[in-house]
């Protein structure tokens, strides 16, 4: 069978790849990920998968195949877990939500990074307290590069990044990194991936991610991937390929919370 290597920095990385992968396999069984072929030091042998990366064209069906996918997880096993605290099950930890993430927004939005932000750091502290009594669902770095497709078979690659995330986050690390790659997305375009993703929830009486939410993960994932912009295929700032209606809703939202 033909394999794709690829290497690990160190053997903890290695181990958490591993763990991920198992853990995904085990709460998303009909989810196509690629085999494990062979576990050598410092790398994995995967199974190789023909197709290309995600694109704009993608995003209703990557955005579908993300809802079934936290739905699934949140239902087989994410009901027991609590967002801002790590879960651990069957000898797998997966991180909370707002621990190194809190830390990290913090850095960034400080060292002054994070171009036109349209969050202050007492607004992030606030979505990460708000995140603690939502459902939990996960974030596996949904970027168009860690989707293989091939006509209409979807796999998904990549199980180095694993915390519990609210149901939407990891949508808009997808929105967002697509813009970022290949420039601004039709309105009409967002509106139908969050549909497509909101479907799975909402059709299990989950209340799926409504748009002021997903507009602040957008910020979040603005600010997290900053740094990366020029590499990856990142050419486009988030904050000037944004929606205007992403950063309105945030002031909307926060002038009435201070009521
Ligand atoms: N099993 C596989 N079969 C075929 N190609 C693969 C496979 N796994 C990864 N790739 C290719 O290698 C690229 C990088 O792999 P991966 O996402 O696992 O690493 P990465 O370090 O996160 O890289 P990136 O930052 O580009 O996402 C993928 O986008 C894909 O093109
Ligand atoms: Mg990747």
């Amino acid at each position: 069978m033909r394999t794709f290597t690829k290497t690990y920095a160190d053997p903890g990385a290695q181990q958490q790849a591993l763990a991920h992968h198992r853990w995904i396999a085990r709460v998303n069984p009909d989810v196509r990920i690629p085999e494990v072929i062979q576990v050598i030091p410092s790398a994995i042998d995967f199974e190789h998968i023909d197709g290309r990366h995600g694109g704009p064209d993608d995003l209703a069906t990557l955005a579908a195949l993300l809802g079934h996918q936290h739905t699934n997880a949140y239902t087989r096993e994410l009901h027991t877990a609590r967002l801002n605290a790590p879960h651990t099950s069957d000898g797998i930890t997966i991180a909370g939500f707002a621990d190194d993430r809190r830390e990290r927004l913090h850095q960034l939005l400080a060292s002054g990074a994070v171009p036109g932000p349209a969050l202050t750091r007492d607004a992030i502290d606030g979505w990460l307290e708000r995140a603690a009594t939502m459902p939990a669902a996960f974030y596996k770095d949904a970027n168009p590069r860690n989707f293989l497709i091939t006509g209409a078979d979807v796999t998904v690659i990549d199980f180095d990044s694993l915390t519990l995330a609210p149901f939407g986050y990891d949508l808009a690390k997808l929105v967002v990194s697509t813009a970022m790659t290949t420039g601004s997305l039709p309105e009409g375009t967002i509106r139908q991936a969050l549909d497509a993703y909101n479907h799975h929830p909402r059709s299990r009486g989950l209340p799926g991610c409504p748009w002021h939410e997903f507009a602040a993960w957008c910020e979040f994932h603005h600010a997290l991937t900053a740094p990366y912009l020029g590499t990856n295929n990142y050419r486009f700032s988030w904050h000037t390929v944004r929606p205007a209606w992403t950063t309105d809703i945030l002031r909307h939202f926060d002038k009435e919370s201070a009521l």
